[in-house]
């Protein structure tokens, strides 16, 4: 029997629930924060632009009246905002019941973050291990919480290049991008692993949107050439499209730890929300436990797992 397609109308009632959304200026995180918070959830944007911020909290309060959102300081590209941004939330919040772990960038010029990691690696990767892990006694502690993590198509072409993790020897965008997305995947498994085997009821889950019209692209000039074409709008989706893996795995009481979510479409590049599989590599034990000890060293955050 073929089943209906999941929607947000799915997502239940989150009275009394604690969202932090990261990246919700714009985009999917902005997208997924605001369904959260129409679905009665506190929500908090976890963001690096607080003008912007608070923009979008207040674009919020008008379309869903009653909301309630609040906005955090949080720069992924800098540890030292990281610890500050949990400590903040870990303050302001007895419960932690969704971290999604939605921000990100794509194809930047070569960069580091204040650590001295490869802009991606840091931003889309070692940031948010780290911000999860020193909410993790929180989320723990929080009946039925979930840590949601936004990865991509593209961890199909990542490789984790060992020898040069951030791109000293000459910067590739793509391979960089590619490398954070993989890492998203792995990470995600391994919490989730970890999880179950400490017996805690938290579980981590990952998602990604397919191809979403959004901002994200700004680096990526051969899509102009896509939009001038025709093509975009065919392939992609809009950013509310782009949310709905990542709330589905987040929210869907049927889902499972470890489990992957993006769209059901050609290519799963746009489309209704479904189960999807990620590549042998991302499934790969021994490199998610060797990234996990990697990224517990580079951040000096250690999980109480
Ligand atoms: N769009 C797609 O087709 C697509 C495809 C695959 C995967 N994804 C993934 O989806 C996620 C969301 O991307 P999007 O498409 O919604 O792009 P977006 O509109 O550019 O949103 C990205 C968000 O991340 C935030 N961000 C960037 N760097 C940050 C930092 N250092 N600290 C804190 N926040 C930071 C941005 O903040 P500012 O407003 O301050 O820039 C923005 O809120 C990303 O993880 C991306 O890799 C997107």
């Amino acid at each position: 029997m073929r089943q209906e397609p999941w929607t947000w109308a799915q997502v239940p009632n989150q009275t009394g629930r604690v969202a932090v959304v990261t990246g919700a200026t714009s985009g999917t995180g902005y997208e997924a924060a605001r369904i959260l918070a129409a679905c009665r959830a506190t929500v908090v944007l976890a963001c690096r632009n607080l003008p912007k911020a608070g923009e979008a909290a207040q674009r919020i309060r008008v379309l869903h009246p009653g909301a309630r959102v609040e906005v955090q300081g949080l720069d992924l590209a800098s540890l030292a905002s990281v610890r500050q941004a949990a400590a903040d939330l870990l303050g302001r919040f007895d419960r932690l019941d969704l971290l999604l772990n939605n921000a990100g960038v794509m194809v930047p010029p070569y960069g580091k973050t204040e650590d001295g990691f490869e802009l991606q690696l840091g931003t889309n990767h070692f940031g948010p291990f780290a911000l999860t892990g020193l909410l993790m006694d929180r989320l723990l502690a929080t009946p039925g919480s979930r840590v949601a993590t936004m990865s991509s198509n593209a961890h199909r072409m990542g490789r984790i290049y060992a020898d040069d993790l951030n791109f000293e020897r000459g910067y590739r965008a793509w391979a960089a991008y590619g490398q954070s997305k993989l890492a998203n995947l792995l990470f995600a498994y391994e919490l989730d692993r970890r999880l179950a085997a400490a017996g805690a009821a938290t579980r981590s889950v990952a998602a990604h949107p397919g191809w979403a019209r959004t901002e994200l692209q700004r680096h990526a000039g051969w899509i102009s050439w896509l939009r001038v074409a025709g093509l975009e709008s065919l392939l992609s989706q809009d950013a509310f499209g782009g949310a709905q893996p990542l709330l589905r795995a987040a929210t869907d009481p049927a889902v499972k730890g470890g489990e992957y979510f993006g769209p059901s479409g050609f290519q799963e590049m746009k489309g209704a929300p479904m189960p999807v599989q990620s590549d042998a590599r991302s499934r790969d034990e021994g490199l998610q436990r060797w990234m996990w000890r990697l990224s517990e060293q580079s951040t000096g955050v250690v999980y109480p797992l």
